[in-house]
């Protein structure tokens, strides 16, 4: 029997996940996406930088996982001595540990960055507000696995300064609720072995569990809505600032605006990309009529017009060989 090429072999197995799931179709959505040519701007790359730092607090977190012991009883703690084991016996242990530390307070302060960028370019507003929200929650939870975290070694740094922390966290004025918290975060009157058994609960299983679920959202917001484009920018934007998402169209203005982005966007062909994709690809029909067109509208300095504005004049007559 002949040996098959490699390549067969790919295809077959690719073929063979196809019919039960279409994975190619998902992937290539996922992949083939236009990026405006706004985005180039390097301050919306912090967004993307974020979540580089995070898989990497993710992977050296559970490098740190294999061999730390989260056990707060005794003196010396074996949390505190598999830290000491960590830093000064595994092999690049030291490395680790140091990059899990530095992108720790890196982490915080490209979040801090994105945010701002977020914020200037005014890309909070309708209809993300709901991502900000998404991404406040995020903040939260960072700041989260940063407290949790600073306790785990268990040297006398670590306790007092979560010993300070608990305080403020549970400096709510209703004096039940206050007691409460702290109860529920200490784990007994005072910092102790429940403490950090909490904490590293949280800290490895829960917050990290919690934050690439909402990262997923996150990344689904802005597949729905694509990126904002910044308040200075031109009013009049070229071709190639076209949003990259259909629903981006729906929302930022008209009928015949989404009409026209659906006739004209094809996925035959991911592998030519740029605004002539959909002309060089299936222009032969359809879309060669209704893509100068679209053009043409979009680049005029006519304002956007508001959502669900009647515009079927313009959908009719520039589209109208949709039906060809
Ligand atoms: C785990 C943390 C986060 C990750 C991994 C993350 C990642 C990203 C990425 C990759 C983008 C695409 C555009 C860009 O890179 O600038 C983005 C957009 C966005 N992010 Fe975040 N982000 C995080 C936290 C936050 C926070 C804390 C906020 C605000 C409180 C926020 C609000 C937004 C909004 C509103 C957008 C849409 C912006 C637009 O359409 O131009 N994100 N995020």
């Amino acid at each position: 029997m002949a040996i098959p090429h490699p390549r067969e072999i790919q295809v077959a197995v690719v073929n063979w996940l196809d019919e039960r799931y279409p994975f190619t179709k998902a992937v290539d959505e996922a992949l083939y996406q236009r990026v405006p040519n706004f985005a180039n701007a390097f301050y919306y790359c912090f967004g993307g930088m974020v979540f580089i730092l995070i898989v990497f607090q993710l992977l050296t977190g559970i490098l740190l996982a294999l061999y730390y012991v989260p056990d707060a009883s005794g003196n010396p703690a074996p949390a505190y001595t598999s830290v000491n084991f960590i830093q000064n016996s595994v092999y690049l242990g030291w490395l680790i540990r140091g990059v899990h530390f530095w992108g720790a307070n890196l982490l915080i302060i490209m979040v801090l960055l994105h945010m701002a960028r977020v914020y200037w370019t005014g890309a909070y507003r309708a209809p993300r507000e709901l991502n900000w929200i998404v991404g406040v929650t995020m903040l939260f939870l960072i700041l989260a696995l940063a407290l949790t975290g600073y306790l785990l070694p268990w040297d006398t740094k670590a306790y007092f300064a979560t010993e300070v922390t608990i305080k403020i966290t549970a400096g709510v004025p209703i004096a039940p609720v206050a007691t409460l918290i702290k109860e529920l975060l200490q784990g007994g009157p005072v910092v102790g072995p429940p403490t950090l058994q909490r904490f590293f609960t949280l800290h490895v299983f829960v917050l990290p569990a919690l934050i690439v679920l909402f990262m997923y959202v996150h990344f689904r917001f802005i597949r729905a809505h694509g990126i904002a484009e910044g308040l200075t920018t031109s009013s009049t934007p070229s071709w190639s600032d076209w949003p990259s998402s259909p629903s981006s169209w729906a929302t930022q203005g008209t009928t015949w605006r989404t009409t026209c982005r659906m006739r004209t966007r094809t996925r035959s062909s991911p592998t030519i990309s740029g605004p002539t994709r959909s002309s060089r690809s299936s222009c032969s029909s359809r879309s060669a009529c209704c893509l100068p067109m679209c053009r043409r509208i979009f680049s005029s300095s006519r304002p956007p017009t508001p959502a669900r504005s009647p515009s079927r004049d313009l959908t009719g007559t520039s589209c109208s060989c949709s039906s060809s």
